[in-house]
């Protein structure tokens, strides 16, 4: 496979086109972006740790049924995904209240939800990614009915694997955001899932083990990243 121009390059991976149409190249910066890309810095060992994490993480949901876009890692920080047509809207799980929940409802940080609910958003960093819902999608046109059923489903399939994942490496899964696209008609999982796109929490100590870290200044981001790696016994 031969890696060509840059298709696309967002807050923290650039996308390049490959001699193939079907597939494109994911490639991991260090860039770290919070608040909309307000806050940026580069975190030395980011982009490895994220493309291997994701790596781990999309071949243990593929093999239990979920349909990835990712096809193989090809070095430290690439990886050859399915050149899909993305859905611009972000599907979020929350096991545990945290982040915009807790500043919108005023509910307490740390509660337990069940049952876990489910949050759409549109992915726009101009309008600050506002939340949306069925109704929104399919009236606009960012997705068809039948595909937010898909999407919907996958993500909570997505939430019982991996919540038993991290819980038997003694982590809570507190919530998540997932994208999706479709190739050949198809909806797969795409994007990414790595610890800047969850939310963890060591079980004993409810230690930050995630993204949180960095937008809240707590320092030791890597660290807790590689932690996490090593504990579901990613190889870095
Ligand atoms: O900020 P909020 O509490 O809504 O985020 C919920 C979850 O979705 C968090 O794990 C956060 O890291 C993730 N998220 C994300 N990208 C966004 C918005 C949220 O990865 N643009």
């Amino acid at each position: 496979m031969q890696k060509k121009e840059e298709l696309y390059s967002g807050k923290a991976k650039s996308v390049f086109a490959t001699d193939n149409d079907d597939f494109v190249v994911l490639s991991f910066r260090d860039d770290t972006s919070a608040f909309d890309g307000e806050k940026v810095e580069l975190l030395s060992r980011k982009g490895m740790v994220n493309n291997k994490f994701n790596a781990f993480i999309m071949n243990y949901l593929a093999e239990n049924g979920i349909p990835t876009h990712f096809e193989e890692l090809l070095n430290d920080t690439e990886s050859l995904v399915k050149n899909m047509q993305m859905m611009p809207v972000e599907c979020v799980v929350r096991n545990v209240a945290s982040g915009s929940l807790v500043r919108r409802l005023g509910v307490e940080d740390g509660m337990t939800l069940s049952p876990p609910i489910f949050e759409l958003f549109l992915k726009n960093d101009a309008l600050h990614d506002p939340m949306i819902n069925e109704y929104h999608i399919e009236t606009f046109g960012w997705a068809k009915a039948a595909d937010i059923t898909e999407m919907k489903a996958l993500t909570f399939k997505v939430n019982s694997l991996l919540q038993k994942l991290f819980a038997e490496a003694g982590m809570i899964l507190v919530d998540y955001k997932l994208e999706f696209g479709l190739f050949k008609g198809k909806v797969y999982l795409g994007d990414e899932f790595s610890p800047d796109g969850c939310r963890l929490w060591d079980a004993e100590t409810r230690k930050k083990l995630d993204k949180d870290r960095f937008r809240q200044g707590l320092g030791g981001v890597i660290e807790a990243y590689e932690e996490v790696a090593h504990r579901i016994g990613v190889q870095l």
